[in-house]
């Protein structure tokens, strides 16, 4: 089942390749992602002890999650989905019109289509939450904590790069080393997670990623955050201040490994 998908993923992205090399960098970083989140989902449905199918399921959500990522990009160059479209709905249209879900049984393909269009909302839609379909429920999980613990990943990689930030990553987002907004602060210690409308510098952006923590479903992810030392990476981004050393001692305490 993925082998189809695969290929038509890679026709997909390469059909939309762009000039520009600034431009085919992202887009690139934007197809590694949806490979890892497919081996993300595929690990954590195993680790759930899912049927074949429901693997295999997991797998193709994973991948095509962020379909929607490479018509947004080429029509409004840019990942915000605030100034383009919802990019889980634009990744939608591009699985219909072009047959990305086409091999499959139409039960299966509806389970992906929930699992793409839940994986970026704030919230699961309320339908979906309630769990009358378990099967798309335990997708839309899979695919969303996939899809942060990648994030997560990318954005390291870039917080660490040497040189000026790149801005459609950041949002446009100024970089201010001392800067950050003490209100995403409280919406991790309340539970939360932060608000996009709420990020004011890349500092913002650090503490933001942070706050998925409140969001992550399956302990495996949360054990991933500290184990790949996300953690730590993105506390060594943030201003060195007692209120900052005392915040993250209290995240290690509440979320870590050693939490009760
Ligand atoms: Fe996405």
């Amino acid at each position: 089942m993925i082998g189809r998908t695969l290929d038509w993923f890679e026709d997909f992205v390469a059909g939309g390749g762009m000039a520009d090399a600034a431009d085919t960098a992202r887009l690139e970083l934007k197809r590694q992602h949806c490979l890892l989140v497919m081996a993300e989902a595929r690990d954590q449905a195993r680790e759930l002890g899912l049927t074949p199918r429901l693997v295999d399921l997991a797998t193709v959500a994973g991948l095509v999650h962020d379909t929607g990522r490479f018509p947004q990009y080429r029509r409004y160059r840019t990942f915000r989905d605030a100034d383009s479209a919802n990019h889980a709905v634009l990744g939608l249209q591009a699985l219909a019109r072009q047959g990305g879900l086409g091999h499959l049984a139409p039960r299966d393909r509806l389970l992906v289509r929930l699992a793409v269009v839940a994986h970026n909302r704030r919230a699961l839609p309320r339908r979906l939450a309630a769990g009358g379909d378990a099967e798309a429920l335990v997708l839309a999980h899979i695919v969303r904590d996939a899809d942060k613990l990648d994030i997560v990943r990318v954005m390291r990689d870039h917080f660490q790069a040497k040189g000026a930030k790149d801005e459609v990553v950041f949002l446009g987002l100024p970089d201010d080393p001392e800067r950050y907004n003490p209100a995403v602060v409280a919406d991790i210690e309340a539970g939360r997670i932060g608000n996009y409308n709420d990020m004011e510098s890349v500092n913002d952006f650090a503490l933001l990623l942070l706050s998925w923590i409140n969001d992550m479903y399956h302990p495996r992810t949360r054990r991933l955050f500290f184990a790949r030392g996300h953690v730590d990476a993105l506390f060594g981004q943030l201003p060195d201040t007692p209120a900052m050393r005392a915040f993250a001692g209290r995240y290690r305490e509440r979320f870590g490994p050693e939490a009760p």
